[in-house]
């Protein structure tokens, strides 16, 4: 049973992969399956908040009682994310947004070349979701970031915490088996300006509970 009551607070919360279209039959994308996000957005609406959840590209149900947001790409993303931001007290970012897009959407299929084993992808970066929401100055909600690393976890974790200006920043270590990407458990340090606290190993749908009662806490502290 959760302990903290949410009631009259709103949660937007991002989850899932993006995809940038190459051409109208190819993209670019990740591993993300939306298990982490979903799982964070079922728990703060059991906690009592109202919950708004972004959801990319993902074959998940939508949890009861949740407001869900379909979108595909990451600039339709942040069209969600950034109305969404306006009326919430807390914004999660658990989706893992293409850091890059291709440069153009071919109107075509892009053909292949028959005078050449080489071509080159030309992409351009994407806007960072959760950085201007964390640089707003106005309706500035507890912004709340997670950390997709492969090595020296919590040093880029910290990194990325203090260059996006987050409340805090949930590291997860994506190269361990068993966490992170499309798996249903997940191994987290929760990082904020005060320390790092380590989590067991746990289903993401527990996990999210523990995560949902942190954020909480430090959000609404008196
Ligand atoms: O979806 P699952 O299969 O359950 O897997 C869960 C997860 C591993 C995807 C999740 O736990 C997780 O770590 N999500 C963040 C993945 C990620 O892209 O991390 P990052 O270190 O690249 O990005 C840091 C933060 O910036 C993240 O909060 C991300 O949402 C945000 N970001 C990144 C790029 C961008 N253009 N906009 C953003 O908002």
């Amino acid at each position: 049973q959760p302990c903290s009551d949410l009631h009259g607070k709103h949660f937007a919360i991002t989850a899932g992969p993006t995809r940038e279209s190459l051409d109208p039959v190819r993209y670019l994308t990740n591993h993300s399956s939306g298990k982490m996000g979903f799982a964070l957005a079922a728990a703060a609406q059991r906690a009592g908040a109202e919950v708004t959840l972004i959801a990319g590209p993902v074959s998940l149900p939508t949890p009861p009682g949740v407001k869900r947001i379909d979108v595909v790409d990451a600039r339709q993303m942040q069209e969600a994310a950034e109305r969404a931001a306006d009326l919430c007290d807390v914004f999660i970012a658990a989706a893992a947004v293409a850091d890059f897009r291709p440069e153009r959407i071919a109107q075509e299929k892009i053909k292949k070349t028959d005078d050449s084993n080489r071509d080159t992808l030309a992409l351009v970066k994407n806007p960072d979701i959760v950085a201007a929401i964390a640089a707003r100055c106005e309706r500035r909600p507890f912004t709340v970031g997670f950390a997709a690393e492969t090595e020296k976890v919590l040093e880029h974790a910290k990194g990325k915490l203090a260059r996006k200006n987050l409340d805090m920043i949930i590291a997860n270590d994506v190269s361990e088996a068993d966490s992170g990407f499309n798996s249903e458990r997940n191994r987290v340090t929760v990082i904020d300006q005060t320390g790092g606290t380590e989590l067991p190993s746990s289903l993401k749908t527990e996990l999210a509970e523990q995560l949902i009662q942190m954020i909480a806490t430090q959000a609404f502290a008196q």
